[in-house]
């Protein structure tokens, strides 16, 4: 792929979650010579890997689950910093959903991280944000959700249904933070070669040409952002809905 030409994406202040492995280091890759990154990471020893592969990164250990974690973060960058002006909802954790042979607790464990991590935390993250990116001339929020937000995986049954939570509620924040003017963009993306996709067989795209077609998208204004294979799974999932179930699970009920 040609470079970028970054008009846009220049000089500006940008946290990002998870930004340590996959998706968020393939962005954090692309952003970092012309801005300053922030990445929120839990894990140490993958934060310890970010900081040699990326050293201008600005790291803040923080789970993206804590409250406590998201609001001290928020306090760092408005300290070094005074604003945002893109946050990436980036962090994400999928599980395989098997309803009859998995137990119980097992099973609510799932949900109770895959809701907590992929629906609740973008959302209070964004509301602990809203004071700094108002500071920006031109603030962005972006979600990456999932392509498997319009058409669900049986075996991925609660990780798609957090990106469908997420989805929807991306929509409602568009809406009312087009009053702050505030500009919201959800990203979609198809099968990345990642940790988190590499249980699967199909054909994945590459992280770095991910990063780069998202932020393509991102100078050229876009704000649902269909990557990949998930333009058309939405195209199926709106006018053939049972086909598009039937081609991503082999089986239409
Ligand atoms: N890869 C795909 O095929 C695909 C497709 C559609 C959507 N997506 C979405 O793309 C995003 C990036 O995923 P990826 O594919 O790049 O997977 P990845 O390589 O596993 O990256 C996810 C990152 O999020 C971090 N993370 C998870 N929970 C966290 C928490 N509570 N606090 C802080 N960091 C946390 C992970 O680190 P630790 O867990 O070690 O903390 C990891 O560094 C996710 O939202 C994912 O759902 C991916």
């Amino acid at each position: 792929m040609k470079p970028i030409k970054y008009i846009f994406m220049k000089n500006k202040i940008i946290v990002i979650t998870g930004g340590a492995t996959g998706i968020g280091l393939a962005i954090v890759k692309e952003l970092i010579t012309h801005n300053t990154v922030v990445s929120l990471d839990r894990n140490a020893s993958k934060i310890a890997a970010l900081k040699t592969a990326v050293p201008e990164i600005t790291s803040i250990t923080a789970d993206v689950t804590s409250e406590e974690d998201l609001s001290k973060a928020m306090d760092a960058i408005e300290k070094l910093y005074g604003k945002i002006d893109l946050l990436i909802n980036n962090a994400g954790k999928g599980s395989q959903f098997d309803f009859v042979n998995t137990s119980e607790k097992k099973l609510m464990e799932n949900m109770e991280m895959e809701i907590a991590i992929n629906y609740l935390a973008p959302v209070q993250l964004t509301k602990k944000a809203l004071p700094l990116l108002q500071k920006s001339t031109e603030p962005v929020v972006v979600v990456i959700s999932s392509g498997l937000a319009y058409v669900p995986m049986a075996f991925l049954g609660t990780y798609c249904a957090s990106k469908a939570a997420v989805h929807f509620v991306t929509m409602s924040m568009r809406h009312q933070l087009a009053n702050l003017k505030i500009r919201v963009v959800e990203v979609l993306p198809p099968v990345v070669d990642t940790e988190l996709s590499k249980e699967a067989t199909i054909a994945k795209m590459p992280p770095d040409k991910f990063a780069k077609l998202f932020l393509e998208k991102l100078e050229k204004g876009e704000n649902v952002m269909n990557i990949g294979q998930t333009a058309g799974l939405e195209k199926f999932s709106r006018f053939l809905p049972k086909t598009a179930f039937k081609m991503l699970n082999k089986r239409g009920n």
